[in-house]
């Protein structure tokens, strides 16, 4: 009797969970077509990176899948263009847990494309716990926020030259949570949560701050929260945390093409040049996380991010 009773109430719990996700969900309307237009994904052979891709795919522009797996990426390739009949996608590797592949990755970029009208920075991993780098880098502070950086710095004046454009950083609510962030300590491995929390943090510090410098170029930046969204991310997690982790994606998670809108939402949506810089979630610009309020820990870090990525 008992059992049944507990039974019954994780069952209840996990319909209205279900059925509030589906409620709260922001979807992308925008129609903007983007025939004659190229993106450009880092992670898009699967999760969100898919997801965005195939979207922008169906809209007609050239999608370049920036992903560090040759196999992985050609499958995605196949399936969105037997999904969308787009043709024009291109595959092109890329490992951001190294700044020589980045440099490699953008030079192809630049050298062999005319345009670029969205960059979405996307590629990230939850953990891997305290694994260096070649770069002598914690893994996930480099993949997370390091490389992107980079790749956005190298990619400037084709982005400046194809506006208006946009760059999109996927970012979490996890940078919320990051009240121990210290800009002197941001390439030190603390803990897998705290470095996680952080490197999310630092994209939203990179997105306000990459704002302000192109105020009048044409070109707008957006950070965001995506959900939580059950993904193969929870794979570069192990131990307790990881089920921690599976138990939550299983009762609060959206799809990955849900998952997805908020980041279509920023790179599409017509009308919110005005609110480059800011963070976004469920499609709408949310109020800056407590964390994310200091100017000074931004321009910081972007000083300290020159540094370290040699620009
Ligand atoms: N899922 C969530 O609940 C959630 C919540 C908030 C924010 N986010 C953010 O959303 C973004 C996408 O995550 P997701 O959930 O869609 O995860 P995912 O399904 O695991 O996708 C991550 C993508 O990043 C790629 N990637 C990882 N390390 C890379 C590297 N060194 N070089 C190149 N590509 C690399 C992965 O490639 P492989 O397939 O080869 O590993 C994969 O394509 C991340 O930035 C994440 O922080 C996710």
């Amino acid at each position: 009797m008992v059992l049944c009773t507990v039974i019954l109430a994780v069952l209840a719990a996990y319909a209205i969970a279900k059925i509030y996700f589906k409620l709260t969900t922001g979807w992308c309307k925008s129609q903007t077509c983007l025939v004659g237009k190229t993106a450009l994904i880092t992670g898009a052979n699967t999760g969100i990176g898919y997801e965005t891709a195939l979207d922008f795919a169906k809209r007609g522009a050239r999608v370049i899948l920036a992903c560090r797996s040759k196999s992985k990426a050609e499958e995605a390739r196949s399936r969105i263009i037997s999904e969308t009949g787009n043709e024009n996608i291109v595959v092109k590797i890329v490992d951001m847990a190294s700044f020589d592949s980045v440099r490699a990755f953008a030079r192809e970029i630049n050298e062999s494309e005319r345009r670029l009208d969205i960059l979405v920075n996307n590629a990230g991993i939850i953990s891997y716990g305290d694994r260096t780098s070649k770069d002598g880098l914690p893994l996930l502070i480099q993949t997370n926020h390091f490389s992107g950086f980079l790749l956005t710095h190298l990619l400037l004046d084709l982005l400046k030259k194809s506006a208006p454009s946009r760059i999109v950083n996927v970012s979490s609510l996890a940078a919320a949570f990051a009240t121990k962030f210290d800009v002197n300590q941001v390439e030190k491995h603390i803990s897998n949560g705290d470095d996680y929390n952080n490197s999310k943090l630092c994209n939203v510090y990179f997105t306000q701050e990459l704002a302000k410098k192109l105020k009048g170029t044409g070109v707008t930046v957006y950070s965001l929260h995506p959900g939580v969204i059950k993904t193969d991310i929870i794979n570069t997690m192990d131990g307790i945390r990881k089920i921690g982790f599976t138990l939550m994606m299983n009762f609060m998670s959206k799809n990955p093409e849900e998952g997805a809108q908020t980041t279509i939402y920023c790179s599409v949506a017509k009308g919110i040049e005005e609110l480059s810089g800011e963070h976004f979630a469920d499609c709408k610009r949310i109020k800056p996380y407590k964390t994310a309020l200091n100017e000074g820990a931004a321009k910081k870090l972007w000083e300290k991010s020159e540094r370290i990525v040699k620009l």
